[in-house]
């Protein structure tokens, strides 16, 4: 399917949802499994590795320096990214669920360039930590589309107005967004997961 990856099927009778997991700089495809069984008990886990390496650290998309990001791959690992799911869906008979992204960090970030450019491949995203991958020149149509935003008070990497930017572009965009604020910095702490698995509990 053109990345390497992990898939673990959904459970019969569990909830029809995929939950696309995107890891962070440095992760694997192994690392947000956990989180996924967590969050979702029984749903289909669909856990891509990014393709670029930052001094062997692999990420989903180049950038120039921290939070600057070369546009140029951003685009072309967007389009490549969001081929990979759809494909995804097919080939594991997925196309029924509902697709939701889980990303952290650069994974967030990724995903929240998959809402703005190809809306219909996620429905929904849990976006940990994310920042805006650029500004659309026009909003594309996210009506009927998700999101949580759960963003550091203390991140040292994304800044408040930074968060702000996302949840306005995505509100434009016809999205309904949630925002919840951890009082701590980059790192995830237990409140994300407790916040992540309301959010959804209470949307699905
Ligand atoms: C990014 O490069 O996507 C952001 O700076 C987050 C990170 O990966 O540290």
């Amino acid at each position: 399917l053109g990345f390497r990856h992990r898939f673990v099927p959904g459970v019969k009778g569990g909830p029809p949802v995929t939950l696309v997991l995107l890891h962070g700089t440095g992760g694997t495809e192994d690392d947000l499994i956990s989180l996924g069984r967590e969050l979702l008990p029984g749903a289909a886990l669909l856990s891509p590795r990014g393709k670029v390496l930052e001094n062997g650290m692999p990420r989903f998309f180049r950038r120039l320096a921290e939070g600057v990001f070369d546009q140029k791959d951003l685009a072309l690992r967007t389009t490549e990214l969001s081929r990979f799911v759809e494909a995804a869906k097919e080939s594991y008979g997925l196309q029924d669920n509902t697709t939701i992204a889980v990303g952290y960090s650069n994974g967030a970030n990724i995903a929240a360039s998959v809402l703005l450019t190809v809306p219909g491949v996620f429905q929904g995203a849990v976006l940990l930590r994310a920042m805006v991958p650029f500004v659309p020149s026009a909003p594309p149509d996210l009506q009927g589309a998700a999101v949580l935003l759960a963003a550091g008070e203390r991140d040292p990497i994304v800044e408040t107005g930074n968060t702000d930017l996302l949840q306005s572009i995505l509100d434009s965009a016809g999205a309904q967004v949630t925002l919840y604020r951890h009082p701590g910095g980059h790192e995830l702490g237990h409140d994300d997961l407790l916040a992540a698995r309301r959010w959804l509990a209470g949307w699905l």
